[in-house]
């Protein structure tokens, strides 16, 4: 077997340093020194408990589901899914996970992945292969400019060529304009249930009619909605239809580690049809090493997110989740309904969820510059993303604690002229 001779002595006897060892220390730091240092560096990160951060985490709010989380995690921590039947814990408990998924949007087969990203690959590439089946040669996917970037990438990965279309007025994917740019070799058109930068849940009805109509699959990405919005519209809120329910819906993304309150790595895939869902499935022998078979883009899978997943989704059920979305509705309304107290601001959409934008009001006689109110509030410790059109907001159950601060430090923004510091906000980086 061929080893990395270069970087190990040859002669482990001799005591001559390793060759070619790169950043790896010379001698390991203790496990209390380490953590220490790792505690005093992590101060100043963004602090997700304290109700000013939003997006990146979503705070539950929950101590007793935070106890479960880490308890769970660190059970499975050194698990791996990659053959669930020798770790049959974790077997159960992906199947029961993807019951209690099925069962919340109405589909008939699902599959877990690592997050959202992942759940949108395994459907874009579900599609393409169903549509080269069909003897389309370059496949194409149709959405609105609000699609999350990761149909951008998923299309980039696959050799999919994404067609985007301008929104309506109300930030909605505009049906029309989906119908002028269908054409013989689109696979997928996309709904978003609701989209990232302004909330907003596209018309799905239509637009799972019109794949109907012109015979494509048609994907809708409840990525963010998924696990909040059954509960939503339990709590009185108006949620037009948005899930398999549709006729003409064939698959939906939905992550468990956003409004499902789970931490990061769990999202589902889910499919009206078995022919479909199979796509994704891959299985191999042709290598001396066994039969190796996954059901999604991942080979190793760590058994942590997976637990604490189920475990998540079992402590909290129905109940958890009306108490927890409850306060989600209510940081909503206290929300908003700062930025509609303040002159100068306005949500820019109608939106239909706990996610919105907000924007300087172009009807303000004196009107301040977004920028510089991001940065003042950026000062005051909040952690408010801009979009290239104003400021975005995603609000979890601990943001209900923090309506009096928001209005409060709004009211400071509002009033500061000058110069904004910074454009558009990285969504992501990328590290080297
Ligand atoms: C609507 C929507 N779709 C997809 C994604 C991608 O999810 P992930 O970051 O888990 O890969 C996001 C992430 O915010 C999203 O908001």
């Amino acid at each position: 077997m061929a080893s990395n001779q270069s970087a190990v002595d040859p002669n482990p006897n001799t005591k001559e340093p390793l060759r070619r060892v790169g950043g790896l220390p010379e001698s390991g730091t203790p496990v209390d020194e380490m953590l220490e240092s790792l505690r005093s560096e992590r101060s100043g990160d963004l602090d997700w408990r304290g109700g000013r951060a939003f997006s990146l985490v979503y705070n539950a709010d929950d101590s007793e589901l935070e106890r479960l989380q880490h308890e769970v995690a660190s059970l499975f921590l050194h698990e791996n899914a990659l053959n669930p039947f020798r770790y049959r814990t974790l077997l159960r408990m992906e199947g029961e996970i993807l019951e209690m998924a099925r069962g919340l949007f109405g589909a008939g087969y699902a599959g877990l992945t690592s997050g959202g990203t992942e759940s949108i690959f395994m459907a874009v590439q579900t599609a393409r292969d169903h549509a080269v089946e069909r003897g389309i040669t370059s496949p194409n996917l149709v959405c609105a400019i609000t699609a999350h970037p990761a149909f951008a990438k998923a299309c980039h990965y696959l050799g999919v060529q994404m067609v985007t279309t301008p929104v309506r007025a109300d930030g909605r994917a505009d049906p029309e304009a989906f119908a002028s740019v269908i054409d013989s070799s689109t696979a997928i058109i996309v709904a978003s249930s609701p989209c990232y930068p302004f909330g907003v849940i596209d018309p799905v009805t239509e637009i799972a009619a019109l794949a109907m109509e012109r015979d494509v699959l048609c994907h809708v990405d409840a990525c963010l909605g998924g696990y909040l919005l059954p509960f939503w519209e339990a709590l009185g809120q108006p949620v037009p239809p948005w899930d398999f329910r549709v006729e003409g819906v064939t698959s939906m993304s939905a992550d468990i580690h956003k409004y499902g309150y789970s931490f990061k790595g769990t999202s589902t895939v889910l499919y009206r049809d078995q022919d479909l869902y199979q796509r994704q499935i891959f299985m191999y022998d042709a290598w001396p090493g066994g039969l190796y078979a996954s059901a999604s883009s991942a080979g190793t899978r760590p058994g942590s997110p997976i637990a604490a997943a189920w475990a998540t989704l079992t402590h909290l059920g129905v109940e958890g989740y009306m108490r927890l979305n409850r306060r989600v509705l209510d940081a909503t309304l206290g929300f908003r309904s700062v930025i509609d107290d303040t002159e100068g601001v306005r949500i820019t959409s109608d939106p239909d969820m706990s996610v919105f934008e907000f924007g300087t009001d172009p009807g303000a006689d004196d009107t301040p510059d977004i920028g510089v109110i991001g940065d003042v509030m950026d000062d005051l410790g909040w952690n408010l993303d801009r979009q290239q059109g104003g400021l975005h907001i995603m609000l979890s159950p601990g943001h209900d604690r923090s309506v009096d601060a928001f209005r409060h430090d709004l009211g400071q923004a509002i009033l500061r002229r000058g110069t904004a510091r910074e454009g558009v906000h990285t969504y992501g980086a990328v590290v080297e």
